[in-house]
């Protein structure tokens, strides 16, 4: 598949099938209405009988209209002119090519975005344009013995932008969207890789391979090296399973300073979780092979930094293991010595992500960090909480949960600041040990979240509770590659700070403005 960026006319396009825009109350876009002007009043009148009323997300497919030079038009309906924001917009993008998918177009020429989306500017609406559509067209066939008959599949699409002057931007726009959309097929791909293909082993040669190909430094720790650095929680979990624990390092060096403090991802690691002894109900436990959704996020996020050569200095840390049943495994009341030297009452093993990164996040303190974000699958309470819609997200510093909330909200990938009160804590408490691993049903997002700020005191730290947005249940079943576009994002922020630049893009502002706005809107 592949991305144009172009500026001109949408009649003199000689292509399969060219892309425009309609409002709702059948307002036409600029580009729609070129075409209607050169094909005398075609798109209107069609417009008029009311088959295309400009609902959003709603598609007409014209066939050879007046006077132009392609084969078809697709209306796409953009809803009301007045309430078109990102969202509309990824709304309708994603409405476009599905629409596309059903015809045998090969290629295209999209109007959409050289639309005005308010707060963006030409580049964020080619890279949303271009993560929208290669996310929308992604497929996971690896494992068919004959892959699914899709029809004619789109081989290029041209992004329109509104001036020639715009190119460059356009041009930039795509290169970052390519590079995010790669992050998150890799994310999506892994998380999709069946559990007794994606064991800890696949996760570290990815990440070998990975290093190899963008030029990074890797590490990948085995069970008794693991042992000798005293990961006492993580070796508990993955002690009742048959494949070896791997402990993933990632460094990639892009900052102008090669000592500037980095920034540090950790991602969990469970390539399937049985819950161990603790066993899960048999319902829907093939999904746990998703349990390596943070892993997975970190692995492709730190591949789009790579790539994008963004001046950070960024480390990648995975924690892997099984967590399964056997005359091996890790017992309800166990009690096991973490890193760090404190001690966990294991009261259930089916809570063994926080006991793997714990470790993780105490083993980070040696990169003296700028910041750690830990993305993990890791509480069914914060689907409970948030549903499938926001990432739950917590933080011992209020200025980071913030730069990452705003970061997931530029890019359509949201988070919610969850709180992480001192009363959370007590729930914590064991009569045997320092902490118990679990904190009873109640908040158990947080008591989750809470029982890893204990081991993240040395530096700023955020958590990224992603077992709601990871993956979805259902017909659509599969890894979505989230939160891909909030890291990488937040990353690309950093790195715009580093270099004295104000950040970027329009961020939602809490000014008198914006309340206006809202109440003003019909
Ligand atoms: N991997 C699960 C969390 C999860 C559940 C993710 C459902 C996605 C969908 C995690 O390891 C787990 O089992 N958590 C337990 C914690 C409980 C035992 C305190 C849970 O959420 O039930
Ligand atoms: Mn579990
Ligand atoms: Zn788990």
């Amino acid at each position: 598949m592949e991305f144009n960026i172009k500026s001109g006319s949408p009649e003199k396009q000689r292509v399969a099938c060219v892309i425009v825009g309609i409002y709702e109350t059948r307002k036409l876009t600029l580009a729609a209405d070129l075409l209607d002007r050169i094909s005398n009043g075609f798109i209107s009148d069609v417009i008029r009988r009311g088959d295309m009323e400009g609902k959003l997300g709603s598609t007409l497919l014209l066939h050879s209209v007046p006077h132009t030079l392609c084969d078809r038009v697709l209306l796409v309906g953009l809803g009301k002119e007045r309430e078109f924001r990102a969202k509309e917009y990824r709304e309708a993008t994603r409405a476009a090519v599905r629409a596309l998918g059903q015809t045998a177009s090969g290629e295209a020429v999209s109007y959409l975005s050289e639309l005005t989306v308010k707060k963006h500017d030409v580049e964020w609406m080619i890279e949303q344009a271009c993560v929208v559509t290669l996310d929308t067209l992604y497929r996971f066939d690896t494992y068919r013995s004959k892959a699914d008959e899709h029809g004619r599949e789109l081989r290029k699409l041209t992004l329109a932008v509104p001036r020639r002057s715009d190119l460059a931007d356009g041009e930039r726009g795509l290169a970052r969207g390519l590079s995010i959309a790669a992050g998150m097929k890799l994310a999506k791909d892994l998380g999709n890789t069946p559990g007794n293909v994606c064991t800890p082993a696949y996760l570290a040669e990815t990440a070998r391979t990975l290093a190899a190909d963008f030029g990074a430094e890797t590490k990948v720790l085995g069970r008794e090296e693991i042992s000798a650095l005293g990961m006492g929680a993580f070796l508990a979990v993955a002690q009742g399973a048959d494949t070896e624990p791997q402990f993933i390092e990632l460094v990639y060096r892009g900052a102008a300073d090669a000592e500037e403090k980095p920034l540090v991802l950790v991602g969990k690691g469970i390539t399937f979780d049985s819950g161990g002894i603790s066993l899960k109900p048999g319902e829907g436990m093939d999904e746990m092979k998703y349990d390596m959704g943070g892993a997975a996020a970190v692995l492709g996020t730190f591949r789009a930094v790579v790539e994008m050569k963004l001046p950070i200095n960024l480390v990648a840390l995975v924690p892997t293991c099984e967590n399964m049943p056997s005359g091996r495994a890790l017992k309800p009341g166990d009690i096991v010595t973490s890193m760090a030297g404190k001690t966990i009452e294991v009261l259930n093993t089916d809570a063994e992500g926080r006991l793997i990164l714990c470790d993780a996040l105490t083993y980070a303190e040696r990169f003296e960090p700028a910041a750690v974000i830990d993305v993990a699958t890791l509480t069914g309470a914060c689907i409970i909480a948030l549903g499938h819609v926001a990432t739950g997200l917590y933080s011992n510093q209020d200025s980071l949960a913030r730069d990452l909330a705003a970061a997931g909200e530029e890019v359509g990938d949201r988070a919610w600041h969850m709180p992480l009160w001192d009363e959370y804590q007590e729930l914590l408490k064991s009569p045997f040990a320092d902490m118990a691993n679990i904190g009873g049903r109640p908040g158990g997002s947080i008591t989750a979240a809470c029982f890893l700020a204990r081991f993240a005191k040395a530096y700023d730290w955020a958590h990224l509770d992603i077992a709601g947005t990871a993956w979805k249940s259902g017909k659509d079943k599969g890894s979505t590659g989230r939160p891909v576009p909030l890291l990488v994002q937040f990353l690309q922020d950093r790195a715009d700070i580093a270099l004295g630049r104000t950040v970027r893009r329009g961020r939602p502002r809490r000014d008198a403005h914006d309340t206006h706005d809202v109440h003003d809107a019909d």
